[in-house]
């Protein structure tokens, strides 16, 4: 049983530090986004030093050249943080409803606050909901897409599986993730900044624990072609993984349904 007192793993200056290992791991990550939730976007930004900017965009350009010619008119964005993923997928698909979803409440009102503030379109509506146990029916969604979530799910082949139920047969899962450099030369330079630099900025500027926890948490996340087999294993059929940022990210895609047979 776990205890739902229990603080979990914390860092010194007593923020939450979640720990993949214990029992607590999921209500841990919920906690520390309810920590950071006030300051996420704005230390996202920094940290990525803007490019995050560009990543979300160019994500959804490479869904466009994946999917099928059907219309978008359902869309489930999963873990949408403070929403700027749901944002933009709105705005790119101006005839479908969106619906954003996270676990963590402080988060979902941080949507609902920004989109109101953008300006967003009544078809954006907001709610909380479990990655691994989504509130939805088989086949309910022509996309599902969720950024930076992946790697803090405590089953990713179980929430995979549980995206590609909700997706009708041929709708199609775009996961966007922090990934290993594709160069090692480069990866050195990318771990100096990411497992000792942004830890020290977040401490700095924020919270110790998230950004511990942050380059712990690339290390559990499977290697691109893992991860495409992680995605095969959980009931999709055509995927691709589509680096950018010389692999700093990756767009993953993935086709509900079994792939379709081999023409002769
Ligand atoms: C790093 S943030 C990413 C937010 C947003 N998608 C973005 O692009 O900035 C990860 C989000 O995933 C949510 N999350 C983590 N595990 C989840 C789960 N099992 N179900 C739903 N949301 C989850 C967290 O609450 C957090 O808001």
């Amino acid at each position: 049983m776990v205890d739902a007192s229990s603080p979990g793993r914390t860092a010194p200056d007593g923020s939450p530090y979640p720990d993949r290992a214990a029992p607590t791991f999921e209500r841990d990550v919920r906690r520390m986004f309810t920590h950071i939730a006030a300051r996420y976007e704005w230390f996202d930004h920094v940290a990525s030093l803007g490019n995050d900017y560009l990543w979300r965009p160019r994500a959804v350009w490479d869904l466009d050249r994946f999917r099928d010619d059907r219309p978008v008119r359902r869309v489930l964005d999963v873990g949408c943080g403070t929403g700027e993923l749901a944002r933009l997928v709105a705005r790119h698909y101006p005839g479908a409803r969106v619906f954003a979803s996270d676990f963590t409440r402080a988060m979902v009102v941080k949507a609902e606050e920004s989109a109101r503030r953008h300006g967003e379109r009544p078809s954006l509506d907001f709610g909380r909901a479990n990655a691994l146990r989504l509130p939805f029916a088989d086949g309910a969604f022509d996309l599902v897409t969720n950024a930076f979530v992946a790697r803090n799910l405590s089953d990713l082949g179980g929430a995979l599986a549980e995206m590609g139920r909700v997706l009708r047969p041929g709708g199609v899962l775009l996961t966007l993730e922090i990934t290993e450099p594709v160069s090692a030369s480069f990866g050195r330079v990318f771990h100096a900044y990411f497992d000792r630099v942004v830890p020290w900025l977040g401490a700095a500027v924020s919270s110790a624990g998230p950004y511990r926890y942050l380059p712990e948490s690339l290390k559990t996340l499977p290697s691109r072609s893992a991860f495409l087999a992680t995605l095969a294993a959980s009931g999709f059929g055509r995927t691709a993984a589509l680096p950018q940022s010389f692999g700093i990210v990756t767009t993953f895609l993935a086709a509900a349904g079994p792939p379709a047979p081999q023409s002769r």
